[in-house]
């Protein structure tokens, strides 16, 4: 899969533009648990895996940006010395990027692109920090401006703050860029550390079920709720100066601050408080082993996302609550953002014949809708294509 990706990617950048100097693997992400928590300097729980977005690149001698896409078959021209907002919207991911480099003072060359992948667009999997990171990687694998993937990760996030216009956390672009093989990455977003958790569970498949809404919301919501969150927090630091975060917020202390809050702001901060409490508690079953219990926080998440936090929709609510009365299904919740997108399904591989079957049922019957599953597999971070690999 990976192969026949890179190889029409670099077909159609020879087509169009020559020969590339570079081709780059920047893979989707899922999370396990821990939504909306990265924002609010917390916990998550994400892995990179096998569907990714594939660029190719070459360093131009002069300031123009030439970019392709080639799934949508749009192009886009325009000058480094003119970094504005495209009306095409995916553009803006690659020059969010370079504006980044130009805040830092970094030398900037033109550059071809084309990219394209089998990451999904907009179901959930984090197509645009695959995209943002797997630039930032490729132009730092080109100019060598000497920043490590950490580095990577938040200028990719920046891009998407400052450039897209979505106040995203830093989770995706860190999992697109750090992702190892078999590995969780369970990363503290307040101050980046981290570790692998392995997940080499072969009786254990993750599935994701794309509701094939997608998020036209989800900006302008995902922002909204982030301005809630810090609503909060600027509400209950007053008299407390150690809260900077819902990170630093226990559920005693927002009980007890309950009623200086708005009602809607309050259940967003117990959805985040309690989100945080279930990442640590679902790691530790997960370090022991205890897959029934890191499976029923997964849908107590799902049940605060949809009615604490308020991001799920119809759709992803039917397939979550489907999969959770299925037999071998350990959790199942939304994922990512909210308002569509995919559920995530921890699913026991012997059961998944009948799982199939019976998330098709729900398509067919409640959905009206043929269903489309993903299984994943947890693979390594953006990465150089091997080359040799194409004639
Ligand atoms: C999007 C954002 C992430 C994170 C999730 C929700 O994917 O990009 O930063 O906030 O939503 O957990």
């Amino acid at each position: 899969m990976t192969g026949s990706c890179t190889e029409r990617v670099v077909r159609a950048f020879r087509e169009r533009f020559g020969r590339e100097d570079a081709v780059v693997v920047s893979p989707g992400r899922v999370n396990l648990i821990g939504e909306h928590t990265d924002h609010n300097l917390g916990f998550v729980l994400p892995a990179a895996v096998d569907k990714a977005i594939h660029l190719a690149l070459r360093l131009r001698d002069d300031r123009r940006i030439r970019l392709f896409a080639l799934d949508k078959g749009e192009a886009y021209q325009g000058s480094l010395d003119a970094l504005l907002a495209s009306e095409l919207q995916w553009p803006n991911y690659l020059l969010g990027v370079f504006q980044e480099m130009k805040e830092l003072g970094l030398k900037l060359r033109g550059v071809d692109c084309v990219f394209g992948g089998d990451v999904p667009i907009g179901c959930g999997l984090s197509s645009s920090a695959a995209l943002e990171g797997g630039f930032a990687f490729g132009l730092e694998e080109l100019m060598g401006y000497g920043m490590d993937r950490v580095a990577l990760a938040r200028l990719a996030q920046r891009a998407e703050n400052r450039f897209v216009g979505v106040n995203c956390g830093i989770m995706d672009q860190f999992a697109s860029l750090m992702g190892r093989e078999r590995r969780l990455i369970r990363l503290d977003c307040r101050d980046l550390s981290f570790d692998y958790v392995p997940f080499e569970r072969e009786d254990l498949r993750i599935v994701l079920c794309d509701s094939q809404v997608r998020r036209s919301l989800a900006g302008s919501e995902y922002n909204l709720r982030r301005a809630q969150c810090e609503e909060g927090v600027a509400l209950l630091r007053l008299g407390q100066p150690e809260v900077w975060s819902l990170r630093d917020v226990s559920l005693e202390l927002l009980e007890a601050r309950r009623g200086d809050l708005d009602p809607v702001v309050y259940r967003r901060c117990a959805y985040v408080v309690e989100e945080n409490q279930r990442v640590i508690d679902a790691c530790a079953a997960l370090d022991r082993g205890d897959v029934a219990a890191f499976g029923a926080a997964m849908n107590a998440s799902h049940e605060g996302l949809a009615h604490g936090y308020e991001v799920s929709c119809p759709e992803l609510d039917v397939l979550a609550a489907a999969a959770q009365a299925l037999p071998g299904v350990l959790g199942a919740r939304m994922m990512g953002a909210g308002f569509g997108g995919c559920t995530i399904n921890l699913v026991e591989a012997a059961a998944m014949p009948s799982f199939e079957a019976a998330m098709g049922r729900v398509y067919r019957e409640r959905l009206g809708r043929e269903p489309v599953l993903h299984v994943c597999r947890l693979r390594g971070g953006t990465e150089l294509a091997g080359r040799e690999r194409i004639p």
